[in-house]
């Protein structure tokens, strides 16, 4: 391969300009051209996109956001939209493609590698929600921003007494609610995963309030229901009164963590290896520690799932 391209699709992620970089700097390490395609597949449809020189990436390590731009493109699904980008690329002398973004963004990708076009995905979503990788770029970023409002929160909430329900991202995916809620010691955590048990929500503010706790903090993550609902449920059942906060897309912004440039350091790099060593339809992703490659079509037999261990921990530590 002489030329390969990288986009970023769908919801932005803190340390996809990282991962860029890297995919960039990689690619020239080995005499390969990196064209940037903007805007996601919308702008890999009508041919968007620029060389990307080994300055063009410079100074964007810790810039959060992606310098690339996104877009959720659902014509992307339709057979013409995949083979018109196609023509653009085959036009442009482009080989391979590395896709960044979120598991709506690897069906694009599959889609591609399928009509013969290398294609490989590199997780990047705070959701967290990859099949396949333990860890995916911006949710560790995305969980200090939560984790850090969530403090702020708790302050307020001790001065005035308030009991208060942080609503969190996750529309199907509760690892940002349940990570954040063990770090900010939340009394109640709900995610899509397991149902909720309002009594025991209830009973938990209850028993905080007899052992004169002068606050209590109850996160939903957005894919169970909105932080407004919740409140208006717990008035209605239990006569309780709770303020509400919506983080909402704070989430997706801000400098990228450490972990995360490291992350996507790693990912970026191997996602270009593993194209220049003629791997087609395949995701990179990180278990125990370790890089490792696998089909896309696998990551699409298997279901994400927040880690319900933690889920059964942070109730008996909040009790
Ligand atoms: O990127 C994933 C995500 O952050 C979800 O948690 C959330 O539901 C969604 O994006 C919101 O995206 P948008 O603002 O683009 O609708």
């Amino acid at each position: 391969m002489k030329k390969i391209a990288v986009l970023t699709s769908g919801g932005d992620a803190p340390g996809m300009n990282a991962a860029i970089r890297a995919v960039v700097r990689k690619a020239n390490y080995h005499q390969v051209d990196v064209m940037g395609i903007y805007r996601g597949y919308e702008g890999f449809i009508e041919g968007k996109m620029e060389l990307l020189d080994l300055g063009a990436v410079g100074g964007i390590i810790q810039r959060g956001g992606t310098m690339l731009f996104s877009s959720r493109c659902p014509e992307f699904k339709e057979d013409k939209y995949q083979q018109q980008g196609l023509e653009k690329m085959k036009q442009a002398g482009v080989e391979g493609l590395v896709v960044i973004g979120g598991d709506g963004s690897y069906r694009g990708a599959l889609a591609l590698s399928k009509k013969g076009f290398p294609c490989v995905g590199v997780p990047g979503t705070i959701d967290n929600d990859v099949p396949g990788t333990e860890y995916t770029i911006g949710f560790d970023t995305a969980l200090n921003t939560v984790v850090e409002s969530i403090d702020k929160i708790r302050d307020t909430a001790t001065s005035h007494e308030n009991s208060f329900i942080v609503e969190v991202m996750g529309r199907d995916a509760g690892d940002l609610a349940l990570w954040a809620g063990l770090a900010a010691g939340a009394e109640s955590i709900l995610i899509p995963e397991e149902p909720y048990d309002l009594d025991d929500i209830i009973e938990r503010m209850n028993r905080g309030v007899a052992r004169g706790k002068k606050h209590s903090i109850i996160i939903v993550a957005e894919g169970v229901m909105s932080g407004g609902e919740l409140a208006q449920i717990l008035k209605e059942k239990a006569g309780v009164h709770t303020r509400v906060s919506v983080l909402g897309h704070i989430q997706r912004g801000g400098a990228p963590s450490a972990r995360d440039r490291v992350l996507a350091g790693r990912l970026g790099a191997r996602a270009v290896e593993v194209l220049l060593e003629g791997g087609s339809g395949r995701a990179v992703g990180i278990k125990n520690h370790e890089v490792f490659d696998y089909d896309l079509d696998e990551a699409f037999k298997m279901k994400h799932k927040a880690e319900i261990s933690l889920y059964t921990l942070s109730k008996e530590l909040s009790i």
